[in-house]
């Protein structure tokens, strides 16, 4: 059942293009530029009039809702807060039936997801959700369900339900734009375009799998790492570093890049690689700085990069290329490097990839 993978995260990551296909079908017009969600029509009325939307969840599904609430501000300008469930729901959070309540949950299981989604049901807003599991207890209790069509996924760190919870996010905020007109014609199309080519960029990063081993070689005996992104790419450098630590127990720190001078900047020496995700972006200039920072203090740099960007190779100790986007595109094809980097270093160190230490699949106790 691995269809001749090693491991099931490995398979996973494989089948991203897939799987990202599978969730937008059937979910875009191009002939109108618009993204199509019956499954919300009960709750448009309450889409279209919120003056907030609060996104909650756990793990990974928290860093895909960072990722979304750059997306839904931008495409729908409404105010997005997000928040860990776990924090959310002990809090005097404030609440009214003007704020949508949006859980993300690959499982639909997790304890203290579901608990604050009722808490916020109980408190008059409606209950949206981004989830991978028919008939799990949020899909059933949400008001609306948007599904990742991610297929199950086995492997305990999470790879393909990340990345199909963020095309959903994207189509989400495309649809508040429409709805709450907030985008025009021509922009969502360009959006729609670009979101319908993540597939095939996607498939160009899976060909990077053995320059990324070879570079996971080289740094996977190393006790700490520092992930930095900026902006949109900031969730990524979250993400990066939690895999990381799930299956091969190395510590890493996901930081934004911003942050660095406040703090971690301290820790830079000759024994802490940083994983820099410094692809093109509206930061780019700002990621370069931090990059010349680290290296000023003799410290390690492996880095993603815009394809051709021989400026940042030569100040890098490693650099994967990939393939000019916009930045929105560049969340996933930064995730899948991140995703081979701690796949490798987890299976040359010889953990058990699948079923790392001390973690279950889905957590379903608080
Ligand atoms: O099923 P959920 O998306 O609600 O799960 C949330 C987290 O438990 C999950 O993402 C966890 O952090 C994964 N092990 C990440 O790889």
């Amino acid at each position: 059942e691995k269809a001749g993978f090693r491991h099931f995260m490995q398979k996973e990551i494989y089948e991203q293009p897939r799987a990202v296909t599978d969730t937008l079908r059937g979910k875009y017009s191009l002939e109108e530029s618009l993204i199509r969600l019956p499954e919300l029509d009960e709750i448009s009325g309450a889409l279209k009039d919120a003056s907030r939307i609060h996104i909650v969840a756990c793990g990974t599904s928290w860093h895909a809702g960072l990722v979304g609430k750059f997306l839904l501000e931008k495409f729908a300008g409404v105010p997005v807060e997000v928040d860990i469930a776990s924090e959310y729901r002990y809090r005097d959070t404030i609440l009214d039936e003007n704020v949508i309540f949006l859980a993300i949950t690959q499982s639909g299981e997790t304890a203290d997801t579901l608990a604050a989604m009722r808490m916020a049901k109980k408190k008059g807003c409606s209950t949206l959700a981004i989830c991978n599991v028919l008939g799990s207890s949020v899909s059933r209790e949400a008001d609306g369900v948007i599904y990742t069509h991610a297929g199950p996924e086995i492997g305990v760190a999470s790879t393909k339900a990340f990345t199909t919870q963020i095309t959903c996010l994207y189509m989400l905020g495309i649809y508040l734009g429409q709805i709450r007109n907030t985008m025009n014609e021509k922009s969502r199309s360009e959006y729609i375009h670009s979101l319908l080519g993540v597939p095939e960029q996607m498939e160009y990063v899976l060909n990077k799998d053995s320059e990324i081993e070879n570079i996971a070689k080289d740094f996977k005996d190393y006790k700490d790492f520092l992930f930095l992104g900026r902006h949109l790419n900031y969730p990524v450098a979250l993400e990066g570093a939690l895999k990381l630590k799930e299956i091969s127990y190395i510590h890493a720190e996901g930081y934004p890049a911003g942050e660095m001078k406040h703090g971690p900047i301290a820790l830079i020496d000759e024994n802490m690689p940083v994983f820099t995700l410094a692809t093109k972006s509206r930061v780019y200039d700002k990621i370069v700085s931090n990059i010349e920072e680290v290296k000023a203090r003799d410290g390690i740099v492996i880095a993603t990069v815009t394809e051709n960007d021989t400026h940042l190779a030569d100040k890098c100790d490693a650099v994967i290329s990939i393939p000019g986007t916009s930045e929105e595109v560049s969340v996933f094809l930064n995730t899948v490097v991140t995703q081979f980097f701690a796949y490798h270093c987890a299976r040359l160190l010889g953990n058990d990839v699948d079923q790392p230490r001390n973690l279950a699949k889905s957590v379903t106790v608080e």
